[in-house]
């Protein structure tokens, strides 16, 4: 099999999340390409060092230039914060690499709309990391979906809650903290958050249209890891938004760091003529199903199991009824993206089609300012 030399910048959680998908993708699934982790690349050589040996990268870089100057590098996997994914994208296109970028794409749309026409320029296969699409329960709502169950779709809702900011004292900027920083997240849970929710609402239900947003910055001050000093905050708390999709379906959207009690809850309904379906990340498996032709006695919400080897990529695990878990989502995008390489059809989300979630993030941040409707795509 031929191989595609992987080089990865960023040893952190997703760092984490895109190697054990390399290492384990070719056991699991049948690849026309083998990943191989030929270089990491981050800036503190002990902890790069340490991050290469116990992942087994071939070789590793304490500057990311390094990595993208390589000419045994195939692919370049960005998963590094959000202010350097512009920057290392564009190096990478010019150096005629094959792109693979964490969420969101940019802090902004100008810097994202910069890496889609280098990407372009240069003629690279680009993916961004919306994975949550690839979970297989998120996969079968978009099948029950195309294939027309649902009927008309009225209404799409989806929410992202955390709690993890609450507190005060919790400092922003440097090392787990820089999604606190204005200058490197470039917005709050909008995109952060809401992106993903974003990503899937337009994969499952099409295109939206405009959107009306409120956004809070609860606390407007922290102290800055890197400065010392009490600084204020730029990032938004928590945001909410009203979108209108263009098949004519209302949609509410919800994201924040102060729901006291949730950690990591990404839920997602959505209503049709004849039926709904709701999902749930706590129970990732699950996918609850109502349908309104079923015989009126016994109508009632389903709880199916999505473990069967009918259900996207399941057939590739264990035996029906088993579970797999959220860090299988990032090994299911590396192999559609590997199987795609020499196909017509990309996998998706491309940086071009990724595009439609950065415009209504930065949608969403205008309505908010505005107080104003804003168009979304
Ligand atoms: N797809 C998802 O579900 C998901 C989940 C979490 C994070 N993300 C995204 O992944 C990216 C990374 O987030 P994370 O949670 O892994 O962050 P993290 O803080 O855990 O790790 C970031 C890594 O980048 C490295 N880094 C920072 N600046 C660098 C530079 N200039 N050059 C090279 N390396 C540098 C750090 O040393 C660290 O290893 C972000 O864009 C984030 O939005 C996506």
């Amino acid at each position: 099999m031929k191989k595609l030399n992987i080089g990865l910048i960023g040893y952190g959680f997703m760092g984490r999340a895109h190697s054990n998908a390399y290492l384990s993708v070719g056991r699991f699934f049948d690849l026309k390409y083998q990943p191989v982790l030929k270089a990491v690349a981050a800036r503190n050589p002990e902890k790069i060092k340490q991050f290469a040996d116990k992942w087994e990268f071939q070789s590793y870089h304490d500057d990311w230039r390094q990595l993208v100057n390589d000419a045994e590098i195939d692919v370049v996997d960005i998963a590094s914060p959000n202010d350097t994914h512009a920057e290392i994208a564009i190096a990478a296109a010019q150096a005629g690499k094959m792109i693979l970028c964490e969420k969101p794409l940019a802090r902004n749309l100008q810097e994202a709309q910069r890496m889609v026409d280098a990407a372009q320029k240069a003629g690279v296969r680009t993916m961004v990391w919306y994975n949550y699409r690839r979970i297989p329960a998120v996969a079968f709502a978009r099948q029950l979906i195309a294939s027309g169950k649902l009927g008309r779709i009225f209404h799409y809702r989806a929410k992202f809650l955390q709690d993890w900011t609450m507190s005060p004292d919790l400092p922003q900027g440097g090392a787990a903290l820089w999604r606190l920083d204005a200058d490197v997240a470039g917005s709050g849970v909008t995109g952060d958050l809401l992106a993903h929710c974003i990503d899937t609402a337009i994969w499952l239900n099409g295109e939206m249209d405009s959107v009306s947003a409120m956004t809070e910055i609860f606390i407007k001050e922290r102290k800055h890891n890197l400065t010392g000093k009490t600084e204020k905050i730029g990032i938004e708390d928590a945001s909410a938004f009203l979108a209108r999709f263009k098949n004519g379906s209302l949609a509410t959207f919800e994201a924040t760091r102060f729901a006291r009690g949730h950690k990591a809850l990404y839920t997602l309904e959505v209503n049709g003529q004849n039926g709904s379906l709701a999902w749930d990340l706590h129970d990732l498996h699950r996918l609850q199903w109502f349908d309104h032709r079923d015989e009126g006695v016994l109508r009632g919400w389903r709880s199916v199991h999505v473990t069967d080897g009918d259900h996207p990529y399941m057939a590739n695990w264990w035996v029906p009824g088993l579970a797999i878990g959220y860090e299988h989502s990032f090994i299911h995008q590396v192999a559609d993206f590997v199987n795609s390489i020499d196909e017509k059809a990309p996998a998706e989300p491309t940086f071009e089609s990724a595009m439609q979630t950065e415009k209504v993030v930065h949608a969403v941040l205008e309505s908010a300012q505005s107080g104003k409707w804003e168009k979304a795509s």
